[in-house]
């Protein structure tokens, strides 16, 4: 029997998520698309803002813009400290050991160009091999390839899940990087990457995690998974767009040459020679995206104050339940259906284009992506060219699946499948 404690502290755990009041901090959401209310189920491409976000970022242009780092003036004190105190709070959602291990960046995209640029490129041996899983997004394939390293996947089994006997096998050869997503975007496949930090240290091989699927569903603690550097984008995390981090471990970022060159990165400049600023102003040159890094901590702090368990267990019913609904439908193959997953379903309806599909679910209202998903080895290793992909976040509903599911149901009948 449970105690009555327990009992009231479960209830109040699930009351403490309340989809309909979070639903209200998203102005976006009560707007109509197509004049019906807008489904918005494309989350893996970008998230909604909460207010908090919208209201941050305005604050910051009404009464505190100024430039960074550079002024004596109190505006830009105060700028400055809005600019390092963003990346306290990022140093705190991800658990690193310290906020000087921080990079901002663009984006994922950038964090890992960084990567490829600096500690790929420049310490660069000939036959240099970095490896990657199936899976990978093409940020985290092409800036690898550009670096002039080659790229060898890790295959991935049936149910979209990486071959770890392979992933063994391929670490014994000594690759100089594994560079690996967290959350695949197209399939959503969450990636054991604690135990292949662990294999990879065994091998001596440095890892890189693309957590840009993974920072808005998973609590993430760089320490505990022992990788060697950690990216993501504020945009899929309830944050603007133009602003990202790169995390990367003292040791490394102290050893890596700069990536760009430009103001506010340098110790001395002369024409014969110029030395740098330590870590991470080094990889931050010319004025970055203040405003952006202001939004992003309010973006962090909105989903650090959410209940995170609560908010992993709806996660987990909204992507049971939409594999329920898409399974039922007759014609619709899913892609991606292990148990380690987040919530995030592609498919194919049998004879139907998925762009003729998300265009006609447009019409409704509804918001899903179609086509590769910037994953075109995955969609080889699938057998399929494109797929259509719907993917959730904490303000989705079941009603909305019902409406996806009932929007591919009137798909079919107009496309006379
Ligand atoms: N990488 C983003 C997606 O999967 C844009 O849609």
């Amino acid at each position: 029997m449970i105690a009555p404690a327990a009992q009231a502290s479960s209830r109040l755990s699930r009351r403490a998520f309340d989809v309909d009041a979070v639903r209200r901090e998203f102005p976006i959401l009560s707007t109509l698309s197509r004049g019906q209310p807008l489904v918005y189920l494309d989350n893996a491409a970008t998230s909604q803002k909460p207010e908090d976000v919208i209201a941050a970022i305005s604050r910051y242009y009404r009464s505190e813009n100024a430039n960074i780092h550079r002024g004596v003036y109190q505006l830009s004190e105060r700028a400055t400290l809005a600019w390092e105190a963003a990346r306290r709070r990022v140093a705190h959602f991800i658990g690193a050991g310290s906020s000087d291990e921080v990079v901002f960046v663009r984006g994922t995209t950038e964090a890992i160009n960084l990567v490829a640029s600096s500690f790929v490129r420049r310490q660069r041996a000939a036959a240099d091999v970095v490896l990657v899983t199936e899976m990978e997004h093409h940020a985290n394939i092409v800036p690898w390839q550009l670096a002039g390293a080659a790229t060898r996947p890790i295959p991935i089994t049936g149910a979209g899940q990486l071959d770890l006997d392979a992933a063994e096998r391929m670490l014994a050869e000594g690759p100089r990087l594994l560079a690996v997503a967290h959350v695949s975007n197209a399939i959503g496949t969450i990636n054991p990457v604690a135990e292949l930090c662990q294999i990879a240290r065994r091998y001596g091989v440095p890892v890189l995690v693309d957590g840009a699927q993974a920072a808005p569903h998973l609590a993430i603690d760089v320490q505990a998974l022992d990788c060697d550097f950690y990216c993501f984008s504020g945009h899929k995390v309830f944050g603007p767009t133009g602003i990202g981090v790169l995390w990367a471990r003292q040791e490394h970022l102290t050893s890596m040459p700069p990536y760009q060159g430009g103001g506010d990165m340098i110790d001395e400049v002369t024409f014969e020679r110029t030395t740098f600023a330590p870590a991470p102003r080094r990889f931050e040159a010319g004025t970055p995206h203040i405003a952006g890094a202001t939004g992003l901590d309010a973006a962090l702090s909105w989903l650090e104050a959410q209940d995170r368990d609560a908010v992993a267990r709806y996660e987990e019913h909204l992507r049971d339940y939409a594999t329920e609904v898409l399974t039922e439908i007759p014609g619709v193959r899913l892609f991606g259906t292990g148990t380690e997953r987040a919530p995030v379903q592609a498919f194919v309806l049998d004879g139907v284009h998925p762009h003729d599909l998300a265009s006609l679910l447009d019409a409704d209202g509804i918001c899903v992506r179609a086509g590769h998903h910037c994953t075109q080895p995955l969609h080889r290793a699938l057998g399929v060219s494109s797929t259509a992909r719907a993917s959730f976040a904490l303000y989705n509903t079941t009603a909305e699946i019902d409406l996806l599911g009932e929007g591919l149901i009137r798909a079919r009948k107009v496309l006379g499948r």
